[in-house]
């Protein structure tokens, strides 16, 4: 399928809950990279992104109900490949990947502050597709902060928009 919808642009989603890590309470801060995200709706202002079941992040957002959408920019290819191929149960990835937390005005959720732009989403409603979940999001809050190329994938690595 990927040699017909691929390239894609790359985004990485930032999340936070209160998680039981091996019985102990803690609050993760998590991240994934994605490549299966889309706008849906224009008003209400809804995203979709689609996460594996198996992922981190998919247990994170189910509790949380809310997560952050952040553009970046074709030169963090490398941070991306990071972000998306580490799960964040047992590590930091913002510490890990050198990716510096910002908290978001509208939910209780960090985002990138080295993204080009992001949206601040709650989840309105999750789709059961197959092997992923489709978060759909209500954008509360958006902003650019860059223009330039942005992260696109390829079958095998990345490349410029
Ligand atoms: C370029 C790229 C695109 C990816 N796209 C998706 C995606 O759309 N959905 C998904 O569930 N995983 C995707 N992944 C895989 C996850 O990012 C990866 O499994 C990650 O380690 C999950 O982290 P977590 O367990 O901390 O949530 C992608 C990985 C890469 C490198």
């Amino acid at each position: 399928m990927s040699e017909l919808t691929d390239p894609r642009q790359v985004i990485l989603v930032s999340s936070r809950e209160e998680m039981d890590i091996m019985g102990k309470k803690e609050v993760k801060d998590n991240i994934i990279t994605i490549a299966w995200h889309m706008p849906v709706s224009f008003n209400p202002q809804l995203y979709a992104v689609s996460v594996g079941k198996t992922r981190f992040s998919a247990d994170v957002i189910k509790k949380s109900k809310a997560f952050v959408i952040n553009f970046v920019s074709e030169d963090m290819g490398d941070k991306a490949l990071m972000v998306g191929t580490k799960s964040g149960m047992h590590m930091d990835k913002f510490s890990e990947c050198g990716l510096t937390k910002e908290e978001c005005s509208s939910i209780d959720c960090p985002r990138i502050k080295e993204a080009a732009g992001y949206m601040e989403c709650e989840v309105i409603d999750e789709v059961d597709a197959g092997d992923h979940i489709i978060f759909i999001g209500k954008v509360l809050n958006s902003h650019i902060k860059k223009s330039g190329k942005r992260l696109m994938q390829k079958e095998k690595g990345f490349i410029g928009a």
